[in-house]
């Protein structure tokens, strides 16, 4: 586990830009977080680090969106909001094995779809203060299950 805070939305871009680097197809991300904690913002960084084909906004009314790369495994971006489980999640038929995997919501929903997945918990620190431009830092927890992502050194170092 390790735990850092992300000062701004460009940094929150800026650590989706570093996991990218490390995502190939067969990998799944969950991202947990009230609303307006960042997991858009920081699939989004994902998404432009990744060059895939559309913008990546928040997926709250299709509960799956697909963004295709040239000649590399599509960017797979889920809202599990109105998921209850990970037989839910199942049903949407997604490619797990060819596809890079976002989920947000996806705290406790994951079981059984594969076994190692990256999770990062996005908090909003109470008592925080925002700046009038709507800034303010976020408390970013990682977890890694299963071999694949049991270290995470390379995540937490000081962000651009
Ligand atoms: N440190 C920060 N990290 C990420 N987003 C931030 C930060 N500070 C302010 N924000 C703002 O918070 C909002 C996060 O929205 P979004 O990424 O859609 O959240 P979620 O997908 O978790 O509901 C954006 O408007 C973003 O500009
Ligand atoms: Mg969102």
């Amino acid at each position: 586990m390790t735990t850092f805070t992300v000062a701004d939305p460009e940094q929150m871009a800026a650590l989706g830009a570093r996991i990218a680097a490390r995502l190939e197809a067969g990998d799944l991300l969950a991202l947990n977080g009230e609303l307006g904690a960042g997991k858009t913002t920081l699939t989004r960084g994902i998404g432009e680090a990744l060059h895939v084909r559309g913008a990546v906004t928040s997926p709250t009314f299709v509960l799956a969106r697909t963004h295709p790369r040239e000649g590399a495994a599509p960017l797979v971006h889920v809202d599990a909001y109105r998921l209850s489980s990970a037989l839910e999640l199942d049903d949407l038929d997604i490619d797990f094995e060819a596809s890079i995997v976002v989920v947000e919501w996806g705290a406790g929903k994951l079981d059984g779809i594969t076994d190692s997945w990256l999770e990062l918990d996005i908090v909003r620190p109470v008592g925080g203060v925002e700046t009038e431009e709507g800034v303010e830092p976020r408390i970013v927890t990682a977890r890694g299950h299963g071999e694949r992502w049991s270290d995470l050194g390379w995540l937490g170092a000081p962000l651009p």
